[in-house]
């Protein structure tokens, strides 16, 4: 099968075998396999508990930010982190003129600023990291980050500006989505809750909905923090994933004279992200907490303390909305992609912070296993078995 850029070309599904797929979950990976498999001919089903896209990816803040974001020891994560964001214009492309929809993509670039001799040594343990890797990012000092974005507090004394990290509209993307995947042939169905996977003689038959069965080839698992709850998943093939809460805000700016512009990131983790709209968001806090969805005073008042440290002027400026939302977490902070020990039971979850970064690499690589039958080599490292004990070993032989 030609495989392309980030879209697996069309193939005829007529009486394939490949061609029933029911995708648990409408977050934004849901929605990219989806529209991805109906658009190269396949029956999908998506089944969404409530509206689509109204979990972690509407909470996210839609940055793409893999050169930022790199951390030690993740070298496997940071390729699949970079090719998805080499394939997000493309994908943005496509998505826009199937839908007529714009989805905010904006290339600005991020700006990582430090404020104290603790974050100046922070921030030069991560520019030498990335430099090792071969990111493109650049050391400034304090006074070239704010020629950058003049509204910086004049405390800032050094930063990290890298120009390749993007963000994009969440909201709109998944609204889009949600378009392009019914406009290709797709079924959504909302508000309504998988009873189980059903499996015969290891392989897939398909989900029990509100009583009735759904016959499918392929079943995808894509319920993000909800991931554990589905039933008839066998215990070795139950991915490891909590949900790990944060919380959000956002500010309105004007959108005609805008504070902001680049994603910046302050100390303490915290970063803002100013939307054409004119809201700039305000995020995130990050709880062991598990489904707990309230907000707190000490959780906002972290985000407003550290985000106006480094933007005063942020001072002046309404609340819009504020939210917490549960990013779908594994134990190794990487996504769970891949085949499991049933047959035609495939998982596509666990994107811990990066969800929306690599939606265009999820829906490639998933449609491309579910459609030719071959495991992608990019999604080798993410499967369910690197949580699997070792099964026990004969003892050596003298
Ligand atoms: N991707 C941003 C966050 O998880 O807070």
């Amino acid at each position: 099968m030609p495989v392309q850029g980030v879209f697996v070309s069309n193939i005829n599904c007529e009486n394939s075998l490949r061609n029933t797929v029911v995708i648990i979950g409408a977050g934004v990976c849901g929605l990219s396999i989806g529209w991805q498999l109906a658009e190269a001919g396949a029956k999908v089903t998506i089944v969404e508990k409530s509206e689509p896209g109204r979990g972690a990816t509407w909470a996210a803040a839609g940055m793409l930010a893999a050169r930022a974001e790199a951390e030690p020891g993740e070298q496997a994560l940071l390729s699949l982190n970079l090719k998805s964001q080499e394939y997000w214009p493309e994908f943005r492309n496509k998505l826009e003129k199937a839908t007529g929809v714009p989805i905010g993509y904006r290339d600005e670039g991020t700006i990582i600023v430090a404020l104290d001799r603790d974050d100046a040594a922070d921030l030069e343990f991560n520019y030498k990291l990335q430099a090792s890797l071969g990111l493109d990012t650049k050391l400034l000092s304090g006074s070239e980050a704010r020629g950058k974005e003049p509204f910086l507090s004049p405390k800032i004394n050094s930063a990290i500006f890298s120009p390749l990290d993007h963000q994009v509209d969440n909201r709109d993307l998944v609204n889009a989505l949600r378009i392009a995947f019914v406009r290709a042939g797709g079924d959504l169905k909302i508000y309504s809750e998988v009873d189980s996977i059903v499996t015969e003689n290891g392989s897939v038959r398909g989900v029990h909905l509100n009583g009735e069965e759904i016959p499918a080839q392929f079943v995808v698992l894509a319920a993000g923090a909800w991931s554990r709850t589905i039933r008839g998943i066998a215990k070795e093939d139950l991915p490891p994933i909590r949900p790990l809460k944060g919380q959000m805000l956002a500010l309105r700016m004007d959108p005609n004279k805008p504070l902001l512009r680049h994603v910046l990131w302050a100390p303490k983790g915290i970063y803002m992200v100013p939307r054409n709209d004119g809201r700039l968001l305000i995020g995130a806090t990050v709880e062991e907490k598990d489904f707990d969805a309230e907000l707190t005073a000490g959780g906002i008042l972290h985000l407003l303390r550290e985000s106006w440290e480094a933007l005063p002027g942020i001072d002046e400026l309404e609340i819009d909305e504020m939210w917490t939302g549960h990013r779908p977490t594994s134990r190794d902070d990487a996504p769970i992609l891949g085949p499991t020990s049933v047959e035609g039971l495939i998982i596509a979850t666990g994107h811990h912070r990066n969800g929306i970064l690599l939606a265009p690499i999820t829906a490639k690589t998933i449609s491309q296993l579910i459609l030719t039958g071959d495991l992608p080599k990019e999604i080798e490292p993410f499967g369910i078995e690197r949580f699997r004990k070792p099964k026990n070993r004969t003892p050596h032989a003298a």
